[in-house]
């Protein structure tokens, strides 16, 4: 799928990128000296943090804890202090998991691979790849969101970047061009979407060592990129429910085995927003009768997906018929439980089956 033109100008990235790289890029520790244990431990304290803010406590941990085996073995209290300001608390427990897993699984030496290292808690696709290059120099991509953002505008491409094939075709493009300076190629990608391909429509163009091949520069469309698509909205879906009494007890259903609360119990309902006429014909069509048929408040639910829009119905019904499942209060409570989509009608629920 690949055109040639885009082979072509992506195979002249490296060179540009490097030299740009060698010439001017931030000293940081953990590139003075990228043993596999500096880049772990760099490479979890940069996913959330910003790397001026990650450099004082990179060295702090490092000067407490500078080996795997310090960090397996590093009480609590020592991890949590040595981390404290930085957040996301779950990034250092992870790391000594896997310092422990490194002691027993591989014999205390950090593996050099993509696929072990990603076997470690808390090292995903990007940073296994970012150790394997940065640590080992293996030809592995490391694409975050500055990669994403740079490949999208060299290329003027207007792939949605928050969508996993967009990645998985970074990654791929990464891989053919990746230079046998593997972790600094990785570390320059990052460099320029740190230092000069800057987020938010303002890249520094002039600045940039591949401003003379970078498509979007050209076309002049590098502050409409990248694209994020808009995440769908919600599909909003109308519904009746009916609160169905009998003697104490209500009629409930089980909901189909697949799809949205699946086979959990619900009330009664039917699409669309029902008027009394319509909702009489409908409790009728079930064979029932109605002794009374009265409206509540219309309610709503937001799910991930969908949201529901309920009108409701109270109906006194003088038999119970097959079709549905009728509980009593104590049924409802114990066995019965419905999901927190009808939560609006809980205490019109329990007020009718103690009647
Ligand atoms: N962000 C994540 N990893 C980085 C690295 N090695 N250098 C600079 N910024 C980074
Ligand atoms: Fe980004 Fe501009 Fe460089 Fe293109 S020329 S890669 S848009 S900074």
């Amino acid at each position: 799928m690949e055109k040639n033109w885009e082979t072509e100008l992506l195979g002249k990235v490296p060179e540009r990128l490097l030299a740009w790289y060698d010439q001017g890029a931030r000293v940081l520790p953990w590139r003075e000296d990228p043993r596999p244990y500096r880049v772990w431990v760099s490479e979890i304290m940069l996913q959330q943090t910003r790397v001026e803010a990650v450099k004082p406590y990179f060295e702090r941990f490092l000067a407490e804890l500078p080996t795997v085996e310090a960090l397996a073995e590093a009480p609590e209290e020592q991890l949590l202090k040595l981390w404290e300001g930085l957040g996301y608390y779950n990034r250092v427990r992870n790391l000594q998991k896997g310092a422990r897993a490194v002691k027993e699984r591989f014999g205390g030496e950090i593996p050099a691979s993509r696929e072990a290292l990603q076997s470690l808690p808390g090292v995903g696709d990007y940073t296994a790849g970012a150790i394997a290059s940065i640590a080992f120099n293996l030809p592995e991509p490391a694409v975050d969101g500055n990669v994403l953002r740079v490949f999208s505008r060299i290329l003027a491409s207007r792939e949605d970047v928050l969508s996993p094939k967009t990645k998985r075709g970074v990654e791929e493009k990464v891989r053919q061009i990746i230079p046998s300076r593997a972790g600094d190629f990785n570390q320059a990608l990052m460099e320029l979407g740190a230092m000069v391909c800057l987020p938010n429509g303002v890249p520094k163009c002039l600045l940039c060592p591949l401003n003379r091949l970078c498509r979007a520069h050209l076309e002049g469309s590098e502050t409409e990129l990248p694209v994020k698509a808009e995440k769908k909205p919600r599909k909003i879906e109308d519904r009746t429910v009916f609160l169905l009494f009998c003697k104490g007890e209500v009629a409930l259903q089980k909901r189909p085995a697949k799809g949205l609360l699946a086979g959990l119990w619900e009330l009664p309902s039917v699409l669309g927003h029902l008027s009394m006429e319509e909702a009489a014909k409908t409790v009728e069509k079930w064979g029932l009768s109605l002794e009374r048929l009265e409206e509540l408040n219309p309610a709503k639910h937001v799910f991930t997906h969908v949201e529901w829009h309920m009108a409701a119905w109270r109906a006194q019904v003088p038999k119970e018929v097959q079709e549905f499942t009728w509980v009593t209060a104590q049924e409802l409570e114990k066995a019965y439980p419905l999901p927190f989509a009808f939560k609006a009608y809980f205490p019109e629920l329990k007020k009718g089956v103690s009647e």
